[in-house]
C-alpha cells in the first residue's frame, strides 16, 4: 500500500532524556496502520518555511485502540527543534507509512531472535519487539547507549532478557553492545543503530552463519523512492533506503 498524507493532532509529547522526545499523535480513523520498521515523513511547518525537507522518523509504538502513533526522536537540528515545540492540540502533517519495515511474521517463525539496538536506533525496536511478542516470539534485547538509557521499561513485557551496554560504564556492561551478542545462540538477529554498530553486529552474525537484518538510516528528501537522494550501494546494485529499505539483509549492505 502506498504512503498517504495526513494532518494529525498531537495527543502528548514528553522528554525521556534531555535531547530525546516522545511524540504521540492521533491518526484519522481510516488511516493505514504501519508495521515495525516503517517510518513517516513529519512536517510541522509550512511548505515555504525552513527547513525545506520533512523529517523521516520511525514508528516507535502504536495503539490501535487509542488510534495513535508514537515517534521517538532525537533533537538534532531545526526540523526536530520545531517538532519538539509541538504541544497538545497542535497539528502536523505526516506522510507514510514509508519503507518496507521488518517482516515480523517471517522473523517470528525463524526461531530464537535477538534484537540489537544502539542509542536512538532503539526507536523502531519497541514496536518490533511488541509485534514479535504478539506473534509468539519474545526476542532477547541487547542495547547500547553512550551514558544514560531511556525508554527501556517499555520493552520489558515484550522481551526475554534485556542486556545493556554503555560507553561510560554508567549502566550495564562497560563497552560495546556487540560484546553482549553471541549470534550462535540465535536463529535471526535484527538490528538498528549507528552504522558502525550495525556493521559490527553484521560481522559477528556473518561469522556465525546467523541471518541478520539491518534497518539503515540515510538522509532523505522525498521518503517515497522518487528523488533517489537516499540511494545506497548494495551487493545487488543501488537501492533507495526509503523505499527498498530501510530494512535490508545485512550482508547486502555491509562490507564483511
Ligand atoms: Fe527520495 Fe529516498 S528520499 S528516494
Amino acid at each position: 500500500m502506498s504512503a498517504t498524507n495526513c494532518n494529525v493532532r498531537v495527543l502528548r509529547q514528553s522528554a525521556p532524556a534531555p535531547d530525546i522526545r516522545r511524540l504521540t499523535v492521533a491518526l484519522p480513523r481510516d488511516a493505514q496502520m504501519p508495521h515495525a520498521g516503517q517510518f513517516y515523513m513529519l512536517r510541522a511547518w509550512a511548505a515555504n518555511e525552513s527547513p525545506v525537507l520533512s523529517r523521516p522518523i520511525s514508528v516507535h509504538d502504536m495503539d490501535p485502540e487509542e488510534g495513535s502513533l508514537t515517534f521517538l526522536y532525537q533533537i538534532k537540528g531545526e526540523g526536530t527543534q520545531k517538532l519538539a515545540a509541538l504541544a497538545w492540540g497542535d497539528t502536523l502533517t505526516i506522510t507514510g507509512p514509508c519503507g518496507n519495515g521488518f517482516d515480523v511474521a517471517a522473523a517470528a517463525k525463524a526461531g530464537k531472535v535477538a534484537v540489537v539496538g544502539g542509542g536512538i536506533g532503539t526507536a523502531p525496536l519497541l514496536l518490533l519487539c511488541k509485534q514479535l511478542a504478539d506473534a509468539g516470539c519474545k526476542p532477547d534485547l541487547m542495547v547500547g547507549f553512550r551514558d544514560k538509557t531511556y525508554g527501556l521499561d517499555e520493552f520489558v513485557p515484550f522481551c526475554g532478557k534485556i542486556d545493556v551496554a554503555t560507553d561510560t560504564g554508567a549502566l550495564g556492561h562497560h563497552g560495546l553492545v556487540t560484546d553482549l551478542l553471541d549470534p550462535t545462540a540465535y536463529d535471526l538477529v535484527l538490528t538498528c543503530g549507528p552504522g558502525v554498530m550495525m556493521r559490527g553486529v553484521a560481522k559477528l552474525c556473518f561469522a556465525a552463519h546467523t541471518p541478520c537484518l539491518a534497518s539503515l538510516e540515510n538522509k532523505m528528501a522525498c521518503g517515497l523512492g522518487a528523488c533517489l537522494g537516499c540511494t545506497c550501494h548494495t551487493k545487488v546494485g543501488p537501492k533507495t533506503v526509503c523505499k527498498d529499505g530501510p530494512v535490508f539483509p545485512a550482508e547486502e549492505v555491509f562490507e564483511l
